[in-house]
C-alpha cells in the first residue's frame, strides 16, 4: 500500500500591529517618500499588512502557529519527528530558526532544519516532507513559514516597503495509506538572483554589503505569471488531473493582478481563489499556510477538497504542491 504525506492540521499567527495603507501613507510622508492608499490598491491588491514588535521573531510566531496546528490535528508535540521552517528571515545567522523553534516547543531528538527558497520556500519545505514521509524517514511533521520582512523592508523605496508584513504559517504533515499530497513540483533559475534580494551578508563583525530588499517589481512579475501556469499545469500532470479537480488555488500572496492572471490562465473563477493578500501583504514563505489556515478556520476550504498551492519568489524559484486535503 503506496504511504502518503497528508495534512492534517493547520495553524497561524500574525502580529498585532497592522498598519493599514494610510498608515503606510503617514510613515513615508514623514519620509518625504510619496504614496497613497488608491496606488497600493490598484496595483497590488493590498489593504494592511502585520509588522512584529522589537525582540519578536520569526520563531516566536512559528511557535504560536505550530501550538494551533498541533491543537487542530490533535498531535502533541512530543510526537513530532521533523520539523522543517521555510524563511528568509531567520533569528539568527546559525543554528537554524527550526532548532530555536524544537527548543520553543520543548522537544528533543527529531532532525530540524530550515529551508531558504524565499517566497516559494513553503512549497519547496512541504516537497521534502512529502518526500521524507513517503521514504518513512518521518511520520509527523511540523512544516512552517515564517518571516519577519519588516526588518529587511527600506522605508524609503515606496516600490517595495508598502508590498511586505509579517506572520508565520503551520502545518502537520502525517504519514497516511489515504492521500495526501497528490504531486510535487518545485524549481529554480539563479540567473535570476538579482530582481530580488538582500544583496549583504556578515564578516568580520560587520554587515557587509546592503542587508535591505530590493525587487525589480516587473521583471519578477513577468517571471512570476509564466512560471505560475507552468508549475500549476505540471503539477496537475503528474497527478494525473485537471484544472477542473481544482477546488481551491491558494497562490503565494503577492500581488492580487498575479493571482488574477494565474486564474484565467486556469480558467478558474476567483470564487475559487484563497485571497488575503489584502490584509496580509505579501509574507514571502509564510503566505500560502498564513492563507490555507485562514480558509480552513473561515469554513471556505473542507477536508476532501483538491487544493493547489503554488509559490514563486526569489532565486528564481517557484513550484506547486497539488493537496487532496
Ligand atoms: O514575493 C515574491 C514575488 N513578488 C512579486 O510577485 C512582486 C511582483 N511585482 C509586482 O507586484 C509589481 O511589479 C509591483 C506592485 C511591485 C509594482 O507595480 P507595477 O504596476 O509594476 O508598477 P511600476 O513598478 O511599473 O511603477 C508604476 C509607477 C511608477 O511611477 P512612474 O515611473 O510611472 O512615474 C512608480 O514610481 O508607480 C510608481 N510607484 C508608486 N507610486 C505610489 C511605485 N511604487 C509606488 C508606491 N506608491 N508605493
Amino acid at each position: 500500500m503506496r504511504r502518503y504525506a497528508r495534512i492534517t492540521g493547520t495553524g497561524s499567527c500574525l502580529p498585532p500591529r497592522r498598519l493599514t495603507n494610510a498608515d503606510m501613507t503617514a510613515l513615508l510622508a514623514a519620509r518625504d517618500v510619496e504614496t497613497s492608499d488608491e496606488w497600493i490598491v490598484a496595483r497590488t491588491g493590498i489593504r494592511a499588512r502585520h509588522f512584529v514588535a522589537d525582540g519578536v521573531f520569526a520563531s516566536d510566531l512559528a511557535l504560536q502557529a505550530c501550538q494551533a496546528a498541533l491543537e487542530a490535528a490533535g498531535v502533541a508535540a512530543s510526537d513530532i519527528d521533523l520539523i522543517i521552517v521555510a524563511t528568509s528571515t531567520p533569528d539568527m545567522v546559525f543554528p537554524s530558526t527550526a532548532a530555536i523553534l524544537q527548543n520553543k516547543l520543548g522537544i528533543a531528538g527529531c532532525p530540524v532544519f530550515d529551508v531558504q527558497a524565499v517566497c516559494s520556500g513553503f512549497v519547496y519545505a512541504l516537497t521534502v516532507a512529502d518526500s521524507m514521509i513517503q521514504t518513512g524517514a518521518a511520520s509527523k511533521a511540523l512544516v512552517v513559514g515564517a518571516e519577519v520582512f519588516s526588518r529587511l523592508l527600506d522605508f524609503n523605496d515606496r516600490t517595495t516597503c508598502v508590498l511586505f508584513g509579517d506572520g508565520a504559517g503551520a502545518v502537520v504533515v502525517e504519514a497516511s495509506d489515504q492521500p495526501g499530497i497528490l504531486a510535487t513540483d518545485i524549481h529554480a533559475d539563479g540567473k535570476h538572483v538579482g530582481i530580488l534580494c538582500v544583496p549583504g551578508h556578515v564578516s568580520g563583525g560587520q554587515i557587509l554589503g546592503d542587508p535591505l530588499l530590493k525587487m525589480d517589481g516587473q521583471a519578477v512579475f513577468k517571471l512570476a505569471v509564466g512560471v505560475l501556469e507552468e508549475t500549476a499545469r505540471a503539477v496537475l500532470a503528474k497527478a494525473g488531473k485537471t484544472e477542473a479537480d481544482i477546488d481551491w488555488l491558494i497562490p503565494h500572496q503577492a500581488n492580487i493582478r498575479i493571482m488574477q492572471s494565474t486564474a484565467r490562465k486556469l480558467k478558474l473563477s476567483m470564487d475559487k481563489v484563497v485571497v488575503t493578500v489584502d490584509e496580509h501583504g505579501n509574507t514571502s514563505a509564510a503566505s500560502i499556510p498564513l492563507a490555507l489556515d485562514h480558509a480552513v478556520r473561515a469554513g471556505q476550504v473542507k477536508k476532501g477538497d483538491t487544493l493547489m498551492l503554488e509559490g514563486v519568489g526569489g532565486g528564481f524559484t517557484w513550484g506547486a504542491v497539488l493537496v487532496d486535503f
